[in-house]
């Protein structure tokens, strides 16, 4: 066993996913691994897997296989999946990646990672944790904080699984049932990364606005000077009232139903939650969206972006489309692009349906053939370019804060950021720039997903 062994995390999916990995990280760097330079150097990969779509879990098992297979020439090499395929394959996870050293579940790995490592470095192999323990610092990492690098933004779960039950979603059965974190340890672990050096925070959950709405009751002596009742929204105010070194504060992923008039107020009134929201459509069709088990139709849907068009100022929404869900016809379809237009999101993800076992939509014949789905793909994106193009549009010739993030990934030279409305803003780095710092960006020039301009001086 090498004397400071290293490691490496690879990580798919989403962004509660990537604010596991960080986890991982921090807890193993405090036990003493290093993080390998890269992943040919490193004694211990990790695999951080998403089971959203097909295509996720084939990427997961190929870099598993890969890695496995490696092991040829480098003989101790410890290979870990985590995430949310361990839950879903479970042990069968061993007889399709032979060598696999371990498996754990997302909820367990926090917990278990360091313990895990050891036993894998000493020679142990198909080890497997499922996620069955719901103990609050399951994720927590309030013990090990000061490992590791500041963050600029970060995010921290506020609401584990989920129990809505959409008809193609896999997230209930990897992920759990809801169950909304204690806002006291919320705000310790939004604290703590402010300390690392985060000014903006994302407090994450599968279905973040049912944040408090199960098997909770807010606690009593905390109380809500601006008079919510309702759970996020106090624990918006709550967190912004604590941790002011936190300069923005963002919620995801959203739904219409908690687009209620208290969340529209504390994004108008509270100065850190920024004016921007996540707000999954995934049809425009009321048939499919029924099929969906989505629980609204077109119309609530636009009533939601409505009430915040009207409530916020300047919010920018953002959106999830599936497009080729079972029975999508071409008339759900144009419906569809008629309500994004409508909506007028800022950006649009496009995913192509895949079915997931288990789920209830897996029943149904996935019957819109995968060349037809590329093609309403590449629709919707092309319909959203030029959505994107006239939403920038409005913001050129107008100054932004950004919070500066370091070089652009496409040009080192310049550097880039984000605006409160999550808009990545690319400019020339003034003398003296670091990361983390808030500048004012003058925009002179726009594309569907990108702003330029000029750094304004003080
Ligand atoms: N097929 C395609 N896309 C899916 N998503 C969730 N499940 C599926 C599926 N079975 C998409 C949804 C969700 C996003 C994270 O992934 O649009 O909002
Ligand atoms: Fe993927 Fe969903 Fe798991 Fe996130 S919660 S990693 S999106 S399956």
């Amino acid at each position: 066993m090498p004397a400071h062994p290293a490691f490496s995390i690879h990580t798919y999916g989403c962004q509660m996913n990537v604010r596991d990995s960080d986890l991982l990280a921090r807890r193993l760097r405090a036990a003493g691994f290093a993080e390998a330079a890269s992943e040919d150097e490193a004694d211990v990969v990790l695999v951080n897997s998403c089971s959203v779509r097909e295509k996720a879990e084939e990427k997961a098992l190929g870099k598993l296989g890969m890695l496995c297979a490696a092991r040829r020439d480098r003989p101790g090499l410890v290979v870990g999946l985590t995430g949310c395929m361990a839950n879903r394959l479970g042990p069968d996870v061993f007889g399709l990646v032979p060598g696999l050293s371990f498996s754990v579940g997302p909820r367990a790995a926090g917990p278990a990672i360091v313990s895990l490592v050891r036993r894998a470095l000493a020679g142990a192999k198909g080890m497997f944790v499922p996620d069955t323990a719901r103990a609050e610092d399951g994720a927590s990492p309030a013990d090990d904080t000061a490992a590791g690098p500041a963050a600029v933004s970060s995010f921290v779960t506020i609401l584990y699984g989920c129990n809505q039950r959409c008809s193609y979603c896999i997230v209930p059965s990897v992920r759990g049932s809801e169950e909304s974190r204690d806002p006291r340890a919320i705000v310790a672990e939004v604290r703590a990364e402010a300390a690392r050096g985060a000014k903006d925070v994302c407090l994450l959950g599968q279905s973040v606005m049912r944040y408090g709405r199960m098997g909770f009751a807010w606690p009593e002596d905390i109380p809500s000077p601006m008079g919510f009742t309702e759970p996020l929204p106090r624990l918006l105010e709550l967190v912004a009232r604590e941790v002011p070194e936190v300069r923005r504060l963002r919620f995801t992923s959203g739904h219409p139903s908690g687009v209620t008039d208290e969340l529209v107020r504390a994004m108008r009134e509270i100065p850190a939650v920024c004016p921007h929201l996540h707000l999954p459509m995934q049809s425009g069709s009321d048939r499919i969206l029924k099929e969906m088990r989505r629980g609204y139709d077109s119309a609530r849907y636009l009533a939601a972006v409505r009430r915040l068009r009207e409530g916020v100022p300047d919010i920018a929404i953002t959106t999830d489309v599936i497009v080729g869900y079972p029975g999508e016809t071409e008339e759900d379809f144009e419906a569809t692009r008629r309500v994004m237009e409508e909506a007028g999101f800022d950006n649009a993800f496009v995913f192509k349906y895949s079915p997931r076992p288990g789920t209830p939509s897996s029943l149904l014949e996935d019957d819109v053939p995968d060349e037809e789905k590329r093609r309403r793909d590449q629709v919707l994106l092309a319909d959203q370019d030029a959505r994107g193009q006239r939403c920038n549009d409005r913001w050129v010739g107008r100054t932004v804060e950004v919070l500066a993030e370091g070089p652009s990934l496409r040009n080192a030279a310049r550097w880039s950021g984000r605006t409160g409305q999550n808009k990545i803003v690319v400019f020339d780095p003034v003398p003296g720039l670091r990361a983390g710092d808030f500048v004012r960006v003058a925009v002179s020039s726009a594309r569907p997903q990108t702003l330029y301009g000029e750094v304004q001086r003080a």
